[in-house]
């Protein structure tokens, strides 16, 4: 662990000229919940998923128990980085695939709805392979939510409620053009009309790796901060440090999170990096 730490911080210390980081709060609104926006949540379709499922996928931050502890104290330190920034959007990338970036991105926003006081909306951006509905355990879906982001769909058609404060949007298909969606206007100003009416205290995007696609670069200036998640025995140090710089230059990396540590044992496999 403190190999993999001291190593990243001489791969950050050895960045000549690194930009400064995007000014904070850019885009800060205070949480609240008039009636109509409580309307609106109340009237999303709802979805239960089932534990034991949930489990089987590694989804453990639904009740608090001994392996939601690491996800827990991840949620925390995530939470405050982001209040005190007065940052609401957060990404979660990886440099390459199957790293975890789902996984972790449920568990957050499973254990971020357990504090009442949030409202939490998890967005599947993986557009090129889906898979949010199927860790969810979600039955066969035709649900599309790129369909909102390209402006085609209303959002309550897309989204789904899952207990009473947390919504997520998926994909039962690839997108056709994910890049160019992601960069648009249009799904720019379906983001912001997602704020506007559900008045999410969080947004998290579950992306693609980057080492890819251009997705997550061009999505980067769209969000207030990426988490980046790599896993241990196959994600490298330089691929790392290339994708926290490359990422630094558009928004605020709030820190790297070691997925699939064997040797952590009980713990769930999982370190934070700050
Ligand atoms: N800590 C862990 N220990 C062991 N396996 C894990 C861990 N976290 C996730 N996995 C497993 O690794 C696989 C990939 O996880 P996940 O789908 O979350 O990765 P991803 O980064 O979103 O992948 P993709 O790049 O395909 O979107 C899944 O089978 C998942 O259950
Ligand atoms: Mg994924």
């Amino acid at each position: 662990m403190e190999r993999i730490q001291s190593a990243l911080e001489r791969a950050r210390s050895k960045r000549i000229g690194a930009p400064s980081r995007k000014p904070a709060g850019s885009r800060v609104k205070k949480l609240a919940r008039p009636d109509e926006v409580q309307d609106r949540w109340n009237a999303l379709q709802t979805f239960e998923p089932n534990p034991k499922v949930l489990a089987k996928n590694r989804i453990h931050t639904l009740e608090r128990g001994e392996l939601s502890v690491p996800l827990d104290m991840l949620r925390t330190k995530v939470l405050q980085l982001m209040r005190n920034n007065g940052w609401k959007r957060l990404a979660i990338t990886s440099p390459n695939s199957s790293c975890g970036k789902t996984t972790t991105s449920l568990n957050l926003a499973f254990g971020i709805a357990r504090q009442l006081e949030h409202a939490p909306i998890l967005i599947e951006m993986d557009l090129r392979r889906p898979n949010l509905a199927s860790t969810l355990g979600m039955p066969k879906t035709d649900l599309q939510f790129s369909k909102v982001l390209e402006g085609e769909a209303p959002i309550a058609s897309q989204l789904r409620r899952i207990g009473a404060n947390l919504a997520v949007g998926a994909n039962a298909s690839p997108a056709r053009h994910p890049s160019e969606l992601l960069q648009s206007d249009t799904m720019k100003a379906a983001l912001e009309e997602i704020e506007a009416s559900y008045a999410p205290s969080l947004l998290i995007f579950d992306m693609p790796p980057m080492l890819v696609s251009d997705d997550m670069i061009g999505f980067a200036d769209s969000v207030d901060c990426v988490l980046l998640v790599a896993a241990a025995e196959s994600t490298t140090i330089k691929e790392l440090d290339d994708c926290e710089r490359e990422l630094g230059e558009r928004t605020n990396v709030l820190g790297v999170v070691l997925n699939k540590c064997r040797y952590m044992g009980k713990e769930y496999g999982y370190n934070y990096y700050g």
